[in-house]
Formats: C-alpha cells, sequence, structure tokens
C-alpha cells in the first residue's frame, strides 16, 4: 500500500455495563494496570510506527479524553479528535474517520481491547496487502459474546456477530486493519435489529469480495467492558505485560 498507515481508537459508548464507575468518565479512562485504558491501544498504534491517530469518542467526556491526551506530543503521535453525537455502532464511529483516513489505510483499535501481542508485524503484513481488509482472530472460551468466524481449511467464510450458536471457537477482536474503501462499504450497510451499524457487516463485504485476510493473535486478548473483563485484564497485565 502506498500511503502511509493511519491510527484509528474507537472510545464512545455509554459504559453502561460498568456503571456506575462510567457515571462521571469515560469507560476508556479507567485504569488497567498502571495507565489508563485508552493508552493501551494508543501504544500499540505508535510502537508499530503510526504517527497520525484519530481518537473518536462521545459528547459527554470528550473535554477529559483532550485533558488526558493532549495534541499527540507525549506520545510521539499527533491526535485528531472526532465526536460520536450518538451510540451509533462502531462501524458508523469508523465513518467519521473517512476526513482523516485521506485515502490512507488505517488500523483501527477498540479503545476496550486489550492484548499482549505487539501491533507492529501484523501491521508489516497488512502494509503489504494490496488492498481489502485484515481482522485479528483470538479462541475464547465464550464465542457467543463476540463476532465470531466461520472457517473452512483456515480460509473466513464468513463472521457472525454474537451467534446464540457459534459456528467456531475463534473470536474477531476489536482490532482491524482496513483499506480506505471501507467507507464506502460503510455507506452501504443498513442499521441491524439493535440499530447500530455493525462492524461485522462490513467485515463480511471485504470476505465477499475475497479481500479479507485473517491472523491469529498469539498472546492473550480481552475486552474490558464489564466488571469481570476488567478485572481479568487488570491482572493479565501485571502477570504478562503486553509488548509494544
Ligand atoms: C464488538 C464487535 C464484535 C467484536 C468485539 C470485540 O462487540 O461487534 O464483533 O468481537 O467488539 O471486542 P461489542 O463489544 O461492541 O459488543
Amino acid at each position: 500500500m502506498e500511503k502511509q498507515l493511519k491510527g484509528v481508537v474507537l472510545a464512545g459508548g455509554t459504559g453502561s455495563r460498568l456503571m456506575p464507575l462510567t457515571k462521571v468518565t469515560n469507560k476508556h479512562l479507567l485504569p488497567v494496570g498502571h495507565k489508563p485504558m485508552i493508552y493501551y491501544p494508543i501504544e500499540k498504534l505508535t510502537g508499530a510506527g503510526i504517527e497520525e491517530i484519530l481518537v473518536v469518542t462521545g459528547t459527554e467526556h470528550m473535554g477529559d479524553m483532550v485533558s488526558l491526551l493532549g495534541s499527540g506530543r507525549a506520545f510521539g503521535c499527533r491526535f485528531t479528535y472526532k465526536v460520536q453525537d450518538e451510540a451509533g455502532g462502531i462501524a458508523q464511529a469508523l465513518s467519521l474517520a473517512e476526513n482523516f483516513s485521506h485515502g490512507a489505510p488505517m488500523a483501527v483499535i477498540l479503545g476496550d481491547n486489550i492484548f499482549e501481542d505487539a501491533l507492529s508485524g501484523f501491521a508489516a503484513a497488512f502494509e503489504s496487502q494490496a488492498r481489502g481488509a485484515r481482522i485479528l482472530g483470538k479462541e475464547v472460551h465464550d464465542p457467543e459474546r463476540f463476532g465470531v468466524v466461520e472457517l473452512d481449511n483456515g480460509r473466513v467464510l464468513s463472521i457472525e456477530e454474537k451467534p446464540a450458536d457459534p459456528k467456531s471457537r475463534i473470536a474477531v477482536t476489536g482490532i482491524y486493519f482496513y483499506d480506505a474503501e471501507v467507507f464506502n462499504i460503510i455507506r452501504q450497510c443498513r442499521p441491524s435489529r439493535r440499530g447500530e451499524l455493525e462492524i461485522t457487516d462490513v467485515n463480511n463485504a471485504y470476505v465477499q469480495q475475497g479481500l479479507m485476510q485473517m491472523e491469529m493473535l498469539t498472546g492473550w486478548w480481552s475486552d474490558a467492558g464489564t466488571f469481570a473483563s476488567l478485572g481479568h485484564v487488570n491482572r493479565l497485565v501485571e502477570q504478562h505485560p503486553p509488548q509494544f
């Protein structure tokens, strides 16, 4: 890919599953180990050499987010901020990145996804891809909580969002790589039953075009959006610190 990879951290949402912790702050500002949660995805991106990073967040705690992160100088990057007015789904939040991307490919991380592996190897693999998208999978014991891949000989056949009867144990993590075609794909998406533009629909569009690659994470991975997972992630970062 010709243009340099840019980074996007999606850090919106109400954090309702972490009430009352999220009554006065954004979920992504809560502590994980010795840092606010959002430091992890940001440092994964900068660790992969990405210098331009867009942070998308909701209206309520945007001020706190900017106070914490600033211009990006302290992280060796430049931040752009965008506001997602209401919870319209991950794909809707990502659509706000179109001007920022300006035709460049992107690494997109959900702000509550914390993981051990460095991002740089996956980013390099994506950059050597001519076009399309790349997702990172991880085997989990509770796939029904996530997007789940259906595989045939290692090839992704489809992805189902939170299936009652999962076709594999491999969750689609909230770490995605997209070319700038993603914005045309999002424009064709329609809201799901929960009224959101689903990132899984976007990913399935790439699968159907034969333009989706998947790699497995080798280290641990967890989201941190519930009390159970937030506690779990706090233990993991102490025991096996993430690599940047
Ligand atoms: C979202 C995605 C899902 C993905 C998960 C990873 O789910 O919709 O496909 O597996 O992030 O954290 P959510 O956390 O919004 O329920």
